[in-house]
């Protein structure tokens, strides 16, 4: 049998559906039935052939996170078996989840608890996995700093955002009008409508800044900075930026893939911690559509694909 594809194909614009052979389980691999897949802010940067995604081998399969069931093993993996649900985030540099099939390495995919819904599953993966090393790892928040979320209403943002508030401390965050209900909802103590009111005149009060939006963000996110604090970014700053200040760190946080971090998501899940995002479903069919609504930059929680 042959799984059906979602490709990107040719001009950089174009999406397409094209077949591949059925991925095989290589050592220490398994096979997993793809549910669901998630999309994330960078896949229509991959797409279109942005910054540092430059395609070179055609026909590219997107996507980075699934949740599924596994339907083949592969030598040397004892602690997964045929029949499993997991979940999971490709390996950096590869991906392939917008589709029925993927072949990945066992040791980065974790077991996908029965509370959580195949959709849910692969709308935490990324996200979890980037906002969890971000702040955790990067940044080592702690109770009773107060952290500046850019972008509260996407999807690692939100995440971090509960995160934060779990951690303890207090979260300031920003978001367009529509977005404040949700954004309270995940915990924020003070939402900032950022096309009404200045960001920056909250003054010099954050410990860390969490920049999930990057351009022009990036600059005045600087101003709300204590000394010695840290900007930690995953979106990036407009071509040639140089921070103005020297007495703050910038730390980019380096998001790698291991069943480490999806269980403790799954631990702040179980404890009630953290929750799925908000999910916007759609047939791995419409991709085209989810991307066109990745791209309007105004997204609240997470796009899932749903496959099966
Ligand atoms: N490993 C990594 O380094 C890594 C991993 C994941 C993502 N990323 C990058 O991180 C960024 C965010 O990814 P994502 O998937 O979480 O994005 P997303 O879900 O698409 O987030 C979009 C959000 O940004 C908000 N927004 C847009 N412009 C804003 C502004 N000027 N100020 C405040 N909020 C603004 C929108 O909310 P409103 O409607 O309220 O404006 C929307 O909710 C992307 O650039 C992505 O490529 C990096």
């Amino acid at each position: 049998m042959k799984a059906m594809l979602l490709t990107a194909h040719g001009g950089p614009d174009t999406l397409r559906y094209g077949e591949a052979a059925d991925p095989k389980a290589g050592p220490g691999e398994v096979v997993v039935d793809i549910h669901a897949a998630s999309v994330n802010g960078a896949d229509p940067k991959v797409r279109r052939g942005k910054g540092n995604y430059q395609l070179n081998k055609f026909p590219h399969i997107l996507g980075r996170d699934f949740s599924g069931v596994v339907s083949a093993v592969g030598a040397g993996v004892t602690d997964l078996k045929v029949g499993d649900a997991v979940f999971g985030v490709t390996d950096q540099g590869i991906e392939g989840a917008y589709a029925e099939k993927i072949a990945i390495k066992a040791a980065i995919v974790a077991r996908k608890p029965a509370s959580l819904s195949h959709a849910e599953a692969a709308a935490l993966g990324l996200i979890s996995l980037t906002a969890l090393t971000a702040i955790e790892d990067t940044a080592h928040l702690k109770a009773g700093e107060t952290i500046l979320i850019q972008g509260g209403a996407g999807g690692v943002a939100g995440f971090a955002v509960r995160l934060a508030k779990h951690l303890g401390a207090k979260v300031i965050t920003t978001a367009s009008a529509a977005n404040h209900a949700y954004v309270r909802g995940l915990g924020a103590d003070q939402v900032i409508d950022y096309n009404k009111d200045d960001f920056t005149r909250i003054g010099a009060v954050c410990d860390v800044v969490f920049d999930t939006v990057g351009g022009s963000v990036r600059a005045g996110s600087y101003k709300v900075l204590k000394a010695g604090g840290r900007l930690v970014w995953i979106a990036p700053a407009p071509d040639g930026f140089q921070p103005d200040r020297k007495d703050v760190e910038t730390l980019r946080p380096d998001v790698k893939r291991d069943r480490a971090h999806l269980e403790r998501m799954l631990e702040l899940f179980a404890a009630g911690a953290i929750k799925p995002p908000a999910i916007h479903h759609y047939k791995l069919a419409d991709a085209a559509k989810a991307h066109e609504v990745s791209e309007g930059r105004h997204l609240q929680g997470k796009l899932v694909l749903d496959v099966r």
